[in-house]
Order: structure tokens, then C-alpha cells, then sequence
């Protein structure tokens, strides 16, 4: 790939120049090798893993480079987390969960935008940055072991997701508790166990879901220890957890996300284990231990929100699942959409993060299905397309009949986790609409924001981070909800890994 964009002429450097000066920001710890050599013209990565390449530099910035026009009515914070590193003291991680977290907020204030961006300085990274080594395993990495040391600490990464709730900033990892972060700075404060409320031994999901009529939210964790169970807690509005159920479960199993219907908490639950005398040996990494069960069904667990009813559980064919869309319930039924894979291709893929080739990954399909929690049985079972991942849609709806989802579609067949396209589903016509990003670039989660004072499901923005591996740069891309037509692109002047999931909260403004 060539280095001569205009924004490389702009700065006025001969290739020599912006070689050694990648150089330089590879001593630091800031930039890969392998980017290095995409841009010297030695080698090309897969435009997934150049999305998810160290980021350029930690900072604030004013973003003045804007296409189009900001909404001077868009007030607030966007805030993304990502795992933010793929190198670490020189050891190469496998996973693409693995490394610390990456935290950026991008502010909206009358049509100025502002960036701030930061690793997440958790004890761990400050102590590993101190002793110039990695010192913890990843989820997908063991920590180079030397002497005496028989078994690596793990880290909990607040890399997965971030949202702002009881008045802070909340890094989520399903690998321990939620990280507070200061929601202005960025800065690392304290771990977070809801006041007391939340055992040391169950690490808290990345997905809990808030009722918009409450304001009340519902998360679990899976019990770690002697007699794994599934928890599932009721967050209070003054902070404090609720247990809702204990459920005793068969092995330390992974589920990721969780549904929401006015009446009912619902998972679905893969056959995916940990194999513990593998894990507790300390020669593997979690990622390593993790098992999929093919001959195992998939559980479908309903819960009533009172956490007083008996848990109904429907099994279905295994399937894989990390994501959901929305659930409602509809004449003593429960509706929900979700995203299954029809085997464990998308788990070694994830864990193959390092090298250049992908293995082959079966693709996601989104699949609507009508629960009977009463018979205990699937009325229905539909699907709507394939490859598609991170749902989002309005969340004034969340639990509530929605018209729209917003997914993310990926169509480069070697480079499945390099999504390219947003699409929106219309339930109400059963139709698609797709926007096909150009070249080069890769999309985020998209967001939905809604207009100030507007109820109207389709009265919002989305809102999407973005990469251009031609630029090599990050940008953030706004479109209108309803129409999906183009509002503004803001190009942040660095690249940084792009991430799974983050929030926006109206309430905060970074300055
Ligand atoms: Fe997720």
C-alpha cells in the first residue's frame, strides 16, 4: 500500500521520515511491528486486524477535519472501549479479547466535537508498565513465567464495554467486576462491587439491560469457585444489587449477553464450558480451556423479573451465540431476536487473532424466534440474514415491540470480523436496508442517539466509529436513523482500535 494520501503530504514527511518515526513509536509500545511493515510496504494485514492494531496515541484532541455537518442539537458523550493492544512488553497476543483497555469518549457540544482517548490505567497495566514486562495472563495468552513462578495472575480488562450509570463511568468485563472510571479525565478510579452487593467470586456481565419505563437494570455473572451457578441480579436505582436467582449450573459455562421483555429475563445459553483440570494446570490460557459441547443443546432459559417464578428452559440445537437483539412479549409469548452460529468456528477464529489467515468461520444468522415460556416449547423459528453481528437499536424500546434493528454485515469472505456494511431491519415490512462502506474501511457497533424531546422510534441518529486502512486513521461517521442518509464523518487525525460495544450518555461533555 502506497503512503501517499494527502494527509501524509499534509505533514510534510518523505517516507524515510515516517519510517523512523514509526520506528520511535514502536519502542514505545505504541504502534505493532506489523503495522510498521504494512506501511513500509513489506507486508499487508487483514483489514480486521489493522482495525484492531495498538492505537497512535493517548490524548485530547479538538476534531476540526469534518465532512458534512455535526448536529448542533447531537449533546453529550459517545464513549467506546476496545481491547487496546495486540502486542504486549513484546510478547504477541493471541486473542482478540486479549490487551488492555483502550477508553475513548467523543464529546458532541454544539457542534464541536472533542476526543479524548486513554488506556484504562488499572493496577495491573501501571504494575506491568512499571516492571517492564507482561506480568498477567490474558484471556487468549499466558504471561511468560520466569524462576520460580509457577502460575501468571489474570487481569480483569474492562475492555468490552462501557456505559454510564448511578452517576459514573462503568468499564465492563465479564472476567471480574466493573472498573469505575472517571468520566471527564478518563482516568482509572476504583473496582466496582455495586456497594458491597456483588460477591468477590462473580464476575459481572458486559450486557446487563435497563428497563426505559423503570430505569431499573438486570445483570448476572456466573459464580466462580465451588458450585457454579447462574446469578441474576436487579440493579436497584440507589446502586445496589438485588440477587434475583441462584441457579446451580453443570461446569463454568459462558454466556455473553442476556434479553429483556417486559415480564421476563431470557438467556441463551451455548454449550460452551471451561475444562477445569485444563484451566486449574496453568499450562493454557482461559481461551485455551474453553469447550464446545456439539452433541449438547442450546438452553433457552426464561425467567420471570418478580426472580420468584421456576425457570422454564427450552433446548435447542447447539448453537453458538454471543449477541441479541430485542425482546417483547405478544399473547403469552416472548419474542426474541438473536444471532446464532451454527457451530464453533467464530470462538477459533476470535482465538486465531494473531495470524495473518483466518480460518474459515460459518456465518451468523439472525434468527427471530416466538418462545411459549407456558409449554415450554419454540412456536417459531425464523431467519432473517446472515452475517450479521453487533445488534443495537433504540433502548427507549428495549423489552418493548421495536420496529428497527441496526446490525453490522461483513461480506469480505477471508476477513469475517471485518464488518463493512450497516444494515437496518424494518420488522413492521420485513425488509433490509444496507450501507455499504467504501474501500478500505471498517464500521463499529452503530449507536442510536435519539433526538432530544422526540418519542418516535425512528427520530435519532447512529452513530458509528470507523477505520480506513488507506489513511490509516479513525473516524466517526453520523447518520440519520430514520432515513440511514449521510449527516457528517469527523476524522480524528489517529487510529484506534475499534472495539466492541460502548454508550452514549447525555449527561456528560468532555471539555
Ligand atoms: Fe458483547
Amino acid at each position: 500500500m502506497a503512503l501517499n494520501d494527502h494527509e501524509d503530504d499534509a505533514h510534510g514527511m518523505s517516507r524515510r521520515d515516517f519510517t523512523i518515526l514509526l520506528g520511535g513509536a514502536c519502542l514505545t509500545g505504541m504502534a505493532e511491528p506489523q503495522v510498521m511493515a504494512r506501511l513500509t510496504g513489506s507486508g499487508r494485514k487483514r483489514l480486521s486486524a489493522l482495525a484492531y492494531q495498538n492505537p497512535s496515541a493517548e490524548g485530547t484532541w479538538v476534531l476540526k477535519k469534518i465532512e458534512g455537518t455535526v448536529p448542533r442539537e447531537l449533546n453529550g458523550t459517545l464513549y467506546r472501549i476496545a481491547p487496546g493492544q495486540k502486542e504486549n512488553h513484546g510478547v504477541m497476543l493471541n486473542h482478540l479479547f486479549d490487551g488492555d483497555a483502550f477508553l475513548s469518549g467523543y464529546s458532541f457540544n454544539s457542534g464541536k466535537v472533542t476526543l479524548r482517548a486513554k488506556y484504562v490505567d488499572t493496577p495491573e497495566r501501571l504494575e506491568e508498565l512499571q516492571a517492564g514486562r507482561m506480568l498477567y495472563s490474558e484471556f487468549g495468552t499466558l504471561a511468560p513465567r520466569t524462576g520460580e513462578e509457577k502460575q501468571a495472575k489474570s487481569k480483569n480488562q474492562p475492555s468490552v464495554n462501557v456505559m454510564y450509570w448511578d452517576n459514573m463511568l462503568l468499564g465492563l468485563s465479564e472476567g471480574g467486576h466493573p472498573t469505575s472510571i472517571d468520566p471527564v479525565d478518563l482516568n482509572y478510579r476504583a473496582r466496582h462491587d455495586f456497594y458491597g452487593t456483588l460477591p468477590g467470586n462473580v464476575p459481572f456481565t458486559a450486557h446487563p439491560k435497563f428497563d426505559p419505563l423503570t430505569g431499573e437494570g438486570f445483570g448476572f455473572g456466573v459464580q466462580q469457585g465451588m458450585g457454579t451457578a447462574l446469578k441474576v441480579y436487579r440493579m436497584e436505582l440507589n446502586g445496589k444489587l438485588s440477587e434475583l436467582y441462584s441457579l446451580p449450573q453443570k461446569g463454568y459455562f459462558m454466556v455473553h449477553d442476556m434479553l429483556l421483555s417486559k415480564e421476563h429475563i431470557i438467556f441463551v445459553i451455548p454449550p460452551v464450558r471451561f475444562d477445569l483440570p485444563t484451566l486449574f494446570k496453568g499450562q493454557s490460557s482461559p481461551a485455551d480451556a474453553l469447550r464446545y459441547f456439539e452433541k449438547e443443546p442450546t438452553r433457552y432459559l426464561i425467567l420471570k423479573r418478580d426472580g420468584k417464578s421456576k425457570p422454564v428452559t427450552i433446548e435447542q440445537p447447539p448453537s453458538m451465540v454471543f449477541h441479541h437483539g430485542n425482546a417483547f412479549e405478544k399473547d403469552g409469548k416472548i419474542v426474541i431476536d438473536t444471532l446464532l452460529s451454527p457451530d464453533n468456528t467464530g470462538l477459533t477464529a476470535l482465538h486465531s487473532w494473531s495470524k495473518n489467515r483466518m480460518p474459515m468461520v460459518t456465518s451468523t444468522r439472525l434468527t427471530r424466534f416466538v418462545l411459549d415460556p407456558g409449554k415450554a416449547v419454540v412456536s417459531s423459528r425464523s431467519e432473517i440474514s446472515e452475517h450479521q453481528e453487533f445488534p443495537r437499536f433504540d433502548t427507549r424500546r428495549t423489552g418493548l415491540e421495536a420496529r428497527y434493528l441496526y446490525t453490522l454485515e461483513s461480506s469480505i469472505k477471508d476477513d469475517p470480523f471485518a464488518m463493512n456494511a450497516l444494515v437496518r431491519h424494518d420488522f413492521a415490512f420485513n425488509k433490509q436496508k444496507k450501507i455499504m462502506a467504501p474501500g478500505d474501511r471498517m464500521l463499529g457497533e452503530p449507536v442510536f442517539i435519539p433526538h432530544h424531546g422526540r418519542d418516535e422510534e425512528d427520530r435519532g441518529w447512529l452513530v458509528m466509529q470507523g477505520y480506513d486502512a488507506s489513511k490509516n486513521e479513525n473516524f466517526i461517521e453520523i447518520l440519520d436513523a430514520g432515513t440511514l442518509d449521510f449527516e457528517a464523518r469527523i476524522w480524528t487525525g489517529q487510529h484506534f482500535p475499534l472495539g466492541f460495544h460502548g454508550n452514549f450518555s447525555k449527561d456528560m461533555i468532555i471539555e
